[in-house]
């Protein structure tokens, strides 16, 4: 793909289809792109501290200079911002801003933000349109597409919640550079998990060139991103309620669940790490119950 131009996947969802659009220098060019999702002109850009250090004020000015208006609500980096308490207090400032019900919210940052702002845009005034900007590998890949949105309880992770597509996700490869290695390492179970879903060639592309993926090289970063968009995509589209296919998405996930309850879901176990593990795990499960050749 020509990153700079980006590429376009469409979840074809009927009245509800929308695009990924992925690429490099998307996020200075986020007024031009996103003005057309946004026709009031005004929107609440929900991120975490993390991210709205390293491009908050970045993404304010591109929207701005496309003469949207925008406020910022900067949540707590973390897991345990998505909970019942993160949600009242993020509904409680969205009404606070009077955020009206045909403005949209823009979801800045990873899984968490994504889920939090996601859930909050289902339930807020009975339902308002959002718009996913992914900044970690694991969001762009996975969970800033097909409209899941939740949060955590006591009893277990993504317990509370609800699908709900976002109009629009723009994916810039350029915030990868600031991930943590631990994060983008984190992000390549789930990219991993795409490779063994059923598409072999991508799983042996990377074999070959994972080690480019990890290290940021930008064209093999932008071929592993839009091969699992397109491939989510595809999901999504045939099954976007989970009665089926879309569980395969969930390979490695309930390992990974309860290894995460177990080590208190954070700093301690990533979500991409756990998803790693699980898969590793499920296949060792799978060999033993004679389901899956061990080779
Ligand atoms: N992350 C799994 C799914 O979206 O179905």
């Amino acid at each position: 793909m020509n990153a700079e131009a980006g590429r376009r996947v469409q979840v074809d969802l009927g009245g509800r289809a929308y695009e990924v659009h992925i690429g490099t220098g998307l996020i200075d060019r986020a007024g031009e792109l996103l003005a057309p999702h946004l026709p009031r002109r005004r929107t609440v850009v929900v991120t975490d501290r993390h991210v709205a250090d390293h491009h908050g004020e970045r993404l304010a000015a591109a929207l701005e200079a496309g003469g949207i208006a925008v406020d910022m609500i900067v949540l707590p980096p973390g897991e345990q911002t998505k909970s019942f308490a993160g949600l009242e207090d993020l509904i409680a400032r969205l009404l606070a801003l009077k955020l009206d019900r045909g403005d949209r919210i823009v979801a800045f940052g990873g899984g968490v933000v994504g889920d939090l702002a996601g859930f909050a845009a289902a339930i807020y005034k009975r339902g308002v349109d959002f718009i996913q900007v992914p900044t970690t590998l694991l969001a762009q890949v996975d969970s800033s597409v097909g409209g899941k949105t939740a949060i955590d309880t006591a009893a277990g992770k993504n317990l509370v919640g609800a699908f709900h597509q976002p109009c629009f996700v723009l994916a810039d490869l350029d915030v990868l550079a600031t991930l943590p290695g631990r994060e983008l390492r984190a992000g390549y179970g789930e990219v991993l998990k795409y490779g063994l879903l059923g598409d072999a060639a991508f799983f042996g592309w990377l074999e070959a060139n994972g080690g480019a993926v990890l290290a940021g090289e930008a064209g093999a970063l932008a071929h592993a991103v839009a091969r699992c968009v397109e491939m989510k995509a595809q999901i999504v589209a045939e099954d976007e309620r989970e009665s089926g296919r879309r569980a395969l998405l969930n390979l490695g996930h309930t390992f990974a669940h309860a290894l995460e309850s177990e080590t208190g879901f954070g700093e301690a176990l990533l979500h991409g790490e756990a998803v790693a593990v699980g898969c590793a795990l499920a296949f060792r499960f799978s060999a033993e119950l004679g389901v899956c050749p061990p080779d």
